[in-house]
Parts: structure tokens; sequence; C-alpha cells
């Protein structure tokens, strides 16, 4: 069971608030407009753009679409790299930044050995990192109110 329930109620956009599910940090990220439109701009950049890698650990039916999630809006994803498990750090600023791809438009950094990933937890090719970050159980109870596990 440990279902953990999550107010998204006081969550801006552009802006992530963590939660603690069976012992892993999940991340639920309120993405802006502009942030949504950018994901499918990226496919040719990911590794694995429509997560049809590992469906079954990786990424439940209702999120195996571009914004990797039920409501275009909020992304909910385990904060842990799928290459050897460091946690990755935001990057949602964008603009070129250095060791970033070249026209980054936000999502997160692994410290450990450089993997990015988009604002949809979407891996991107040529690192380490094998696969997308994973998309736990999760549904919606109300507008305001997230419920995963
Ligand atoms: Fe994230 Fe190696 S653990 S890139």
């Amino acid at each position: 069971g440990a279902a953990v329930e999550a107010d998204i109620s006081a969550l801006n956009p552009g802006e992530k608030m963590t939660v603690e599910w069976r012992g892993k940090p999940v991340w639920i990220v309120r993405r802006t407009p502009e942030q949504v439109a950018a994901l499918k701009k990226l496919d040719p950049q990911l590794a694995d753009p429509d997560s049809k890698r590992n469906p079954a650990e990786l990424t439940p039916e209702y999120a195996r679409n571009t914004a990797r999630s039920i409501k275009p809006e909020f992304l909910v994803a385990v904060g842990i790299c799928s290459h050897l498990g460091c946690s990755p750090s935001d990057k949602f600023a964008t603009g070129a930044q250095p060791s970033l791809p070249d026209d980054w438009q936000g999502g997160f950094l692994c410290p450990c050995h450089g993997s990015t990933f988009d604002m949809a937890g979407r891996v991107f090719k040529n690192k380490p990192a094998p696969d997308n970050l994973e998309v736990p159980p999760h549904m919606f109870l109300s507008d305001t109110r997230l419920l995963i596990g």
C-alpha cells in the first residue's frame, strides 16, 4: 500500500514540489504552457521520445504521450537518474547554458555523469542514462489533490 496524497493547490506554473513515496523522491512539476509547447520539438534529440522502453516499469499507459502525463500541465516523476541513481537537479531556465544541449528548453541535469532530461523527464541521446525518468502510478483525486502509488 502506502500511497501518498499530495496537495498541489499552492504549486504555481514553473514550480516543482517533492513528496516521498516508497522512500523515493517524487517530483510534481507544474509546467508553463511554453514548457509544454516546447516538448514536441525535442523528440529528435531524445533516446525514447514516446516512452516505449520498459513501459511496465517506467511509464503507465496514461502517461505514454509526449508530456508523459495525465494533464499536460503536471509532470509526476521519480527524481532518480536511470543511470546510477543520483538525483538530477532542476534546470528550468531556458537559453544556452554550458554543458547542456544547444537549444535547451529546461529540464533536469544529473550532476553525477551529466545526463540530461527534458521537462517531461525524457532522456536526451548520447548520455549515459539509458531511460527516461520513472513516472509512478498516480491519479488526480480532484483539481488540487493527487494520489501517488
Ligand atoms: Fe545520473 Fe550517472 S547517475 S548520469
